[in-house]
């Protein structure tokens, strides 16, 4: 048996032990230790009860801006840094800790009946990374979390053109077709384009990862075409998922724009305010060989995805395009 200072002790420790370096914040609501010794100031209700955790590229901007125009939803501050998400779970912004997490969020506000509002947060890349579900449980095990999903191979050329328009050197030097084709030969950055690309589309296994930690019950799949096509049905299923009042009729609050062909919100003086020109993008279509070589590539996932759609009896009905997939 040894005694050492602190900070010397717990060098010994994680020398032993390196798998606990990796910090892990937990609700303090959740437990009576932490509570006792945090302070006085501080409350969970300044964390959000909603993920939208992607993955990107599904319609997730299109989901945010019509939560936040809910009269009694509310999103997180804007992260300058991450193109307005906070993306606290997924890289280093977790280790800033849980003030730097709650400090996005408003001191919540009661409304004369005592009911909060609800605070969310909309971060795409949290769906498909390793450590989120963990990391996000552990601190928000309440939580409703909700995913979007369209065919894969759609939302991998999205993405690519995405970047391309972003400036993405590689994305403009390599075509889609050389991105969906690259080998264990092609230069690393290619390889981790590709993966990059194609990864998030393999949804089953990235929703079994949610799975291991969220109840299916906390889990709200969302059919990306629909939320397109009829947001307003969305919307009413959503709020009634989490259960909010007052409960909106989003016939007031979104219209169709015939020139941008979305949905729209419809602002106080009757304008519509429609997504900006890099949601909804015109480009060319697929190639028809790089088309047909990610729908081998994701027939294994989408086999899987249909077994546990219908394991959660959820969207219902299936997504027409998982369907047409696997006929
Ligand atoms: P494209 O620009 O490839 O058409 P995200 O916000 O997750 O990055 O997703 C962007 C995609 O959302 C767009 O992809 C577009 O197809 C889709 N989308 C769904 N509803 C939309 C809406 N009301 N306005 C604009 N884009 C919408």
């Amino acid at each position: 048996l040894r005694s050492l200072p602190p900070s010397k002790m717990a060098d010994v420790y994680f020398s032993m032990f390196p798998e606990d370096s990796e910090p892990v914040w937990s609700n303090p609501c959740e437990d009576n230790r932490h509570l006792k010794i945090w302070a006085g100031s501080k409350s969970c209700e300044r964390l959000p009860k909603l993920l939208v955790i992607g993955p990107q590229k599904t319609g997730t901007t299109a989901l945010f801006t019509f939560l936040n125009s809910h009269p009694a939803i509310k999103s997180n501050y804007k992260n300058p840094a991450t193109f307005e998400e906070v993306q606290f779970f997924n890289g280093n912004n977790y280790y800033k800790g849980l003030d730097w997490y709650m400090n996005f969020f408003p001191v919540p506000e009661n409304d004369n009946n005592g009911s909060a509002e609800l605070f969310f947060e909309k971060s795409a890349t949290y769906f498909d990374h390793e450590m989120v579900p963990q990391r996000a449980f552990a601190l928000l095990p309440h939580a409703s979390i909700v995913a979007i999903l369209i065919d894969p191979v759609r939302r991998a050329y999205s993405w690519y053109q995405h970047m391309k328009a972003d400036g993405d050197p590689l994305a403009n030097s390599y075509s889609f077709l050389e991105v969906v084709t690259a080998s264990q030969d092609s230069p690393r950055l290619l390889r981790h384009l590709k993966s990059r690309c194609l990864r998030p589309g393999e949804y089953a296994g990235h929703l079994e990862r949610w799975l291991d930690y969220y109840p299916s019950t906390q889990l709200l799949i969302i059919d990306g075409d629909i939320l397109r096509s009829d947001p307003i049905t969305i919307m009413h299923h959503l709020q009634r998922f989490v259960k909010i009042k007052p409960f909106v009729d989003y016939r007031d609050l979104v219209r169709l724009d015939k020139k941008k062909g979305f949905y729209c919100q419809i602002m106080s003086n009757d304008s519509s305010k429609c997504l900006g020109r890099g949601k909804g993008r015109r480009y060319a279509p697929m190639d028809s060989q790089a088309e047909a070589i990610l729908q081998r590539h994701y027939q294994p996932h989408n086999v899987a995805l249909h077994k546990l759609l219908v394991r959660l009896n959820q969207p219902v009905p299936l997504p027409t395009w998982l369907k047409a997939d696997l006929s």
